[in-house]
C-alpha cells in the first residue's frame, strides 16, 4: 500500500502581531491564503521507522533536518501515541515549498504526514483530533489542513475559513539563507517595546477579498513582522523594491520570511515580474491561491 498526500503553502495576506504573552507565543489576528506550491508526503507500510526527502535541484537538501527531530517524525509520534500504536512507516517528503522561508512548508509536511499515517494506519482520527494534534504541533499546522483562504486567531492555531473568490496570482522568491521564525519574533519584541496586546484587525484584507480586485488588496496587505524580518535581512528591502519596480502590484515579506512574494495583477503580469525577477533572482517561482488544504492524490 502507498499513499501520497499533498499539503499547501501558506501566504499570510495579513498579519497582525500583539504583545508577547506569558507562554512566550504572540497573540495573532491573520488571514491566510494556501497557494498551489505543495509539498507531498507519501508512506508505505514498513517494520521500522524511515524519512526520506527529495528536493527540487534549486533547494538545499541539508537544509532539512531528517534525523529524528523533522517535524514530521514528531507528527508520527503523536499520532501514533494518540492511538496508543507504533509509529512504523516509511515516510518520503518531496519538496517544492521553500525551506525556513515563512511559508509554513514544515508544517504543510507535518499536516500531510497526519493525513497520510492516519489512513495508513486505519485509526479513523476525527477531524477534532486531527486540529488538535495538528495545533500541538504548531501554530500553522491547523491551517494546513484546512486550507483555502482563513482567519487565524489564538497564536494562529484557531482557524476559520473566510470567503475567497477570487484567484490572486502570485510570484515567490525564495532566499538561499533561511530565517529562523523565533529569531524574527524576538527581533519585532526589540523593535516594538509599546505593541498593544490585541493585534491589528484584518477588517481591510477580508474587506479587499470581497471585492476581486488585485490592486485593492495590493493596498490592503499587511504583515507586522515584516519590519523585523527586514532589520534582520535588510537586502530584502532592495527585492521589495525590485518586485514593485516591474510590475508587481505590491511585494510582501512572507510572514516571518526570508521569502518574498509580490501580488500581480493576472496569471500574464505574475510571469512578466517574474520574468524581470529572473535577471537578479536564480529562483522565481509563479502560483496562485487559494487552493485547497492537505488531500490525499493518490491511495494504491
Ligand atoms: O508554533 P510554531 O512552532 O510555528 O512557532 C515557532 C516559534 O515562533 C515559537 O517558538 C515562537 O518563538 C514563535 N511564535 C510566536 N507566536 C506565534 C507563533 C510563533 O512567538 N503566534
Amino acid at each position: 500500500m502507498s499513499i501520497t498526500v499533498r499539503a499547501p503553502a501558506k501566504i499570510n495576506l495579513h498579519l497582525g502581531v500583539g504583545a508577547r504573552r506569558d507562554d512566550g507565543f504572540h497573540p495573532l489576528v491573520t488571514v491566510y491564503q494556501a497557494v498551489g506550491l505543495c509539498d507531498d508526503v507519501s508512506v508505505t507500510p514498513s517494520p521500522g521507522w524511515a524519512l526520506g526527502v527529495t528536493v527540487p535541484d534549486w533547494m538545499d537538501v541539508d537544509a532539512i533536518p531528517v534525523t529524528g527531530d523533522n517535524i514530521v517524525d514528531r507528527a508520527a509520534r503523536l499520532l501514533a501515541q494518540h492511538h496508543g500504536i507504533a509509529s512504523q512507516a516509511s515516510v518520503s517528503i518531496a519538496k517544492s515549498i521553500p525551506v525556513a522561508g515563512g511559508m509554513a512548508g514544515g508544517s504543510a509536511d507535518a499536516a500531510a504526514a497526519l493525513v497520510a499515517l492516519d489512513r495508513l494506519w486505519q485509526v479513523d482520527t476525527s477531524d477534532d483530533d486531527l486540529l488538535r494534534l495538528a495545533a500541538e504541533l504548531g501554530s500553522d499546522v491547523p491551517f494546513a489542513l484546512v486550507g483555502g483562504t482563513a482567519l487565524g486567531t489564538g497564536r494562529g492555531e484557531l482557524v476559520e475559513p473566510v470567503p475567497d473568490r477570487a484567484t490572486w496570482w502570485w510570484v515567490v522568491v525564495p532566499s538561499a539563507q533561511g530565517l529562523s521564525t523565533p529569531s524574527v519574533y524576538r527581533r519585532f519584541d526589540e523593535l516594538s517595546t509599546d505593541t498593544p496586546g490585541e493585534p491589528t484587525d484584518a477588517r481591510a484584507v477580508l474587506l479587499a477579498l470581497s471585492t476581486g480586485k488585485p490592486e485593492i488588496l495590493a493596498g490592503a496587505l499587511h504583515n507586522d513582522l515584516e519590519s523585523a524580518a527586514l532589520d534582520l535581512r535588510p537586502d530584502l528591502a532592495d527585492l521589495l523594491e525590485l518586485g514593485e519596480g516591474v510590475g508587481a502590484l505590491r511585494g510582501l515579506v512572507s510572514g516571518s520570511g526570508p521569502t518574498c512574494v509580490f501580488l500581480a495583477e493576472d496569471a500574464d503580469a505574475a510571469r512578466d515580474v517574474a520574468a524581470r525577477l529572473s535577471e537578479h533572482h536564480d529562483v522565481v517561482l509563479v502560483t496562485n491561491g487559494p487552493v485547497a488544504g492537505t488531500h490525499v492524490v493518490t491511495y494504491a
